[in-house]
């Protein structure tokens, strides 16, 4: 008996330690930050840990992120924005760069950085060549630096590249003929060959998702993993029978046609929204998770690499209700946790396959008052209810109203009740911020309805941010246990 009990102690750790490692090795997480009210970095930090996550990537290099990350042993992705590329074409800037924001961390109990993105897919079409020129440059510097800090052998610069630098699967016959874009083709040569000279990965980032929404012809279940419903594309004997796989070996064919066809390749981007357009749905995301996630889990790798481990970053974390609807109303609802940190949707983040699996929420989140604003009916002047919700929507969220999206199809009243909302939560729930022109009153009575949610935004100056993060008691115990443990040994 005596010889179980003092084992205990060691069992308990033992549990402890593993608790935090059912996650698929490769899995990690972008945490972006566009957000009006942003969770607190402690609460995310310890939320990634809850759920076993190992590594995240960020959009810039944060020092209250990286803080939080210091000694957690999350490998990190920092990043430099695009418009700072052109700085850190300069050497001496970039000097300074890799200096301020990554050195720094460099000691036992700081940020485990890994990677530094040197933008963010800054040959983007859309961008009309603005960042072609700074791009290269930007990125020999930065890795450069990395190697005169005596870091570059554990960290190494990438530039996360969206896959319109090759050519679309759709656009393209077969995965195989994969090439890069002809404006960059030599640009993407020489920047994969500096990569490979630096054994630093190639990133990309994957949107099935996108390919659906730009394109009604798209065969819908070509999106997912499941191949439930899909004719199979053919490429020399080999089978795709979903969109990933077709892009990532378009991607391989075009490092290969460059003399590098075994760069590593990470994905940087890959998920699914879900709201703001009729296919971004919390189903949908279940669905192509569930498959990606298991498939990640097997090492199951694509046609041309298959049975490898992938590195890849899921897209993304949380909810951002400031990113640019430019491309589309869903990019604010691409959260796999809403903007509060809690779970839509079941997922199984070890790729089990667990049915019912929900990720742990963020902890000790505080919220504004249950409180919202809405139409006044009995107000006079609704001739100036279209001014005012368009007032609301140009610095409030309203991408939930559209159509096929989870508040879509309401009446005006419904719609105005919607935006007066999302402003007066934007604004704190400030009362002169519920008013509009007398059309609004504030209620504590909850609008919502079975699928369109008026959220009550998070208290962001609270003293949440300052909580310590939450050690759980059976850790303590644990703590004790082995104290006591080791004195009697002594
Ligand atoms: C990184 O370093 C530069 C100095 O080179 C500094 O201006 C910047 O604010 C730092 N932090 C971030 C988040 O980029
Ligand atoms: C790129 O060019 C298009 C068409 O000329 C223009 O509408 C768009 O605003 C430009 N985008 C940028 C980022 O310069
Ligand atoms: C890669 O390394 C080789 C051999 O050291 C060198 O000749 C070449 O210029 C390097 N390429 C780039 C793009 O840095
Ligand atoms: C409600 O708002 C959405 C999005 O702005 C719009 O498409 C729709 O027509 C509006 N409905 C009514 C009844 O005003
Ligand atoms: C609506 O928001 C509340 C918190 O504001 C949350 O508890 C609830 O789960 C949400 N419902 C949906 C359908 O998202």
């Amino acid at each position: 008996m005596a010889n179980l009990a003092a084992l205990r102690p060691w069992l308990c750790l033992l549990t402890a330690m593993a608790a935090g490692a059912a996650t698929a090795e490769a899995l990690g997480m972008n945490w972006g930050t566009q957000a009006t009210h942003k969770l607190p970095p402690k609460v995310v930090v310890q939320m990634l840990r809850d759920n076993g996550v190992k590594k995240v990537k960020l959009f810039d290099a944060d020092q209250d992120t990286l803080s939080a990350l210091a000694g957690t042993g999350i490998e990190v992705m920092v990043a430099i924005p695009n418009v700072m590329l052109d700085r850190i074409t300069d050497y001496d800037t970039a000097k300074e760069w890799v200096r301020r924001n990554v050195s720094r961390y460099n000691f036992d109990g700081g940020a485990t950085i890994k990677y530094v993105a040197v933008g963010n897919e800054p040959f983007l079409q859309s961008y009309n060549g603005t960042f072609d020129k700074v791009t290269f440059p930007a990125l020999q510097n930065i890795q450069n630096a990395l190697n005169e800090a005596g870091l570059g052998d554990s960290i190494k610069a990438t530039v996360p590249l969206n896959a319109d630098v090759y050519m679309s699967p759709e656009s393209n016959p077969v995965p195989s003929a994969g090439r890069w874009r002809p404006d960059i083709a030599d640009l993407m040569t020489q920047m994969v060959q500096f990569l490979a000279n630096n054994s630093a990965p190639f990133t990309v980032n994957i949107y099935p998702f996108i390919s659906l929404y730009l394109n009604d012809n798209f065969p819908v279940d070509f999106a997912f993993f499941d191949g439930e419903g899909v004719t199979p594309v053919l490429d020399n004997g080999v089978s795709y029978t979903n969109v990933f796989d077709a892009n990532f070996d378009t991607l391989v064919a075009a490092l290969k046609a460059s003399g590098h066809g075994d760069l590593p390749v990470v994905v940087g981007e890959v998920g699914w929204p879900t709201d703001g357009d009729k296919h971004a749905t919390n189903a949908n995301a279940q669905r192509f998770y569930g498959g990606l996630l298991r498939r990640l889990a097997a090492n199951a790798g694509t046609p041309v690499r298959p049975n490898q481990y992938i590195e890849v970053y899921l897209f993304g974390l949380l909810d951002e209700d400031l990113k640019s609807v430019a491309p589309g109303n869903f990019e604010r609802h691409w959260g796999i946790l809403r903007y509060d940190g809690q779970p839509k949707y079941p997922m199984d983040l070890t790729g089990q396959g667990q049915q019912n699996a929900m990720m742990a929420p963020a902890q000790g989140v505080e919220y504004l008052l249950r409180k919202w604003c809405v139409i006044n009916t009995n107000a006079q002047g609704m001739d100036k209810l279209a001014d005012n919700i368009n007032y609301a929507c140009t610095f409030a969220d309203c991408t939930a109203l559209g159509y096929g999206s989870s508040c879509g199809g309401m009446d005006s009243n419904g719609n105005a009740s919607y935006a007066f909302n999302a402003f007066f939560q934007m604004k704190n729930q400030q009362e002169e911020s519920c008013d509009f022109q007398g059309l609004a009153v504030s209620t504590q009575t909850d609008p919502s309805t079975n699928t369109c949610n008026f959220t009550i935004q998070i208290a962001t100056t609270s003293a949440a941010g300052h909580r310590r993060p939450a050690v759980s008691a059976a850790v303590w115990l644990c703590l004790a246990h082995l104290l006591i443990l080791l004195l009697l040994l002594h």
